[in-house]
């Protein structure tokens, strides 16, 4: 066991502080990873304040970041696929336990043992796992992915969440090319939904709460964008799309979105807002609409989703933030005040 210096909280109203926390020895399977950038998904914000407590209580101190890229600093005598100096990432999951029917299909995002990179029970230490907001981590070389070595890397963190997130269950409806693709909400997900649908050949379109983001939805490759708070501009293209995913952090009137929808229309939620969304029953018959829910992705996908970003140049806009700056960046998540996502320098706990 060695010491990492760290943010994490301690109740759901106190601040992220500077603490120092364990990580284990390595095994034969783990790769030891210095953390470069952490990027700050709203996950973080709703399990740091307890908001999901219905479904996944916080454990306290919690230390949050799952958009993790950083630089091999040393591995097991069994790794094969990394060596020191490596560029890699960790996304969501750092464990599961790789039989189940799941597993064995690539999708160990819904194994009913997987082990997320913070807040999960650790089977190592004990207590509950820590996450990357942090100089350092321990992970098992299976859930450790390569990084493309043209992209920029502030930029890279946020794809090991926000990325796969959207990426993945778009691949997944189908070939979205040539259809009307709806995103909903224009932040750190959403804005990474836009460049995807964008790059396989979808005709883009933001619902968004923000006038002010109407520009950059149009920079970021959406082709028009809608005002979700006018009810004129939401007439407009009613029933006329064929995929909508929303991104929603918040409470918000998931019919309103489904009646955007055609025939044989789909919802994916990736959004996790803390209580249930009321659905009216007329709003999926007519239509024939359906509604569903996507969760990250498995590694593979999440590996050829990095190649993909590779191939194609796309990472994440990002504001770089030191630590210190991270509650002043959750008041801002919660405004819907970030372009688009931040990423945290770790090279700032030096100074811790
Ligand atoms: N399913 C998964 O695997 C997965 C993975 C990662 C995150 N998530 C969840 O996805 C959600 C989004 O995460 P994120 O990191 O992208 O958050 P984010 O950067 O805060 O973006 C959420 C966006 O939702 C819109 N929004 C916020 N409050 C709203 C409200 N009251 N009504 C309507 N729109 C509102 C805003 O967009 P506009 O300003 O454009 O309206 C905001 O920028 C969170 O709940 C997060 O926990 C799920
Ligand atoms: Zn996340
Ligand atoms: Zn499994």
């Amino acid at each position: 066991m060695y010491n990492a210096k760290s943010y994490s909280a301690v109740s759901p109203a106190s601040p992220l502080a500077f603490k120092t926390i364990p990580r284990r020895d390595l095994t034969d399977r783990d790769v030891q990873i210095e953390i470069l950038y952490c990027g700050v998904c709203h996950s973080d914000l709703h399990t740091v304040r307890d908001e999901w407590n219905s479904v996944m209580p916080t454990v306290y101190p919690v230390v949050p970041g799952h958009e993790i890229v950083g630089k091999v600093t040393k591995v097991g005598s069994a790794v094969t696929t990394f060596k020191q100096g490596d560029l890699v990432g960790v996304g969501c999951l750092v464990d599961s336990d790789m039989s189940c029917p799941n597993c064995r299909d690539h999708l160990e995002q819904l194994c009913p043992n997987g082990v997320f990179t913070y807040n999960s029970p650790d089977k190592h230490l004990g207590g509950v796992t820590y996450g990357g907001y942090s100089e350092s981590i321990v992970v098992d070389e299976h859930f450790v992915l390569r990084v493309p070595s043209n992209l920029n890397l502030a930029g890279v963190a946020p794809l090991l969440c926000a990325g796969i997130t959207t990426y993945s269950p778009m691949r997944r409806w189908g070939n979205i090319q040539g259809k009307k693709v709806g995103v909903v909400g224009l932040g750190g997900l959403g804005h990474m939904g836009v460049k995807f649908a964008r790059a396989f050949g979808a005709h883009v379109v933001v619902f968004t709460t923000s006038p002010r983001k109407k520009e950059d939805a149009l920079r970021l490759g959406a082709h028009d964008v809608i005002l979700s708070t006018s009810p004129e501009e939401m007439q407009k293209h009613a029933g006329s799309f064929n995929f909508i995913l929303d991104t929603i952090s918040a409470d918000h009137d998931i019919n309103a979105y489904l009646h955007m929808l055609g025939r044989d229309g789909n919802i994916t939620l990736v959004g996790a807002p803390e209580k249930p969304l009321p659905v009216f029953a007329f709003s999926l018959l007519f239509g024939r609409r359906s509604l569903s829910g996507s969760i990250i992705g498995g590694l593979k996908e999440t590996q050829e989703m990095l190649d993909f970003c590779g191939a194609h140049a796309i990472t994440a806009d990002v504001e770089v933030i030191p630590i210190q700056e991270i509650n002043k960046a959750y008041e801002r998540l919660v405004t819907s005040d970030v372009k688009y996502r931040f990423s945290i320098d770790m090279a700032s706990l030096n100074a811790e």
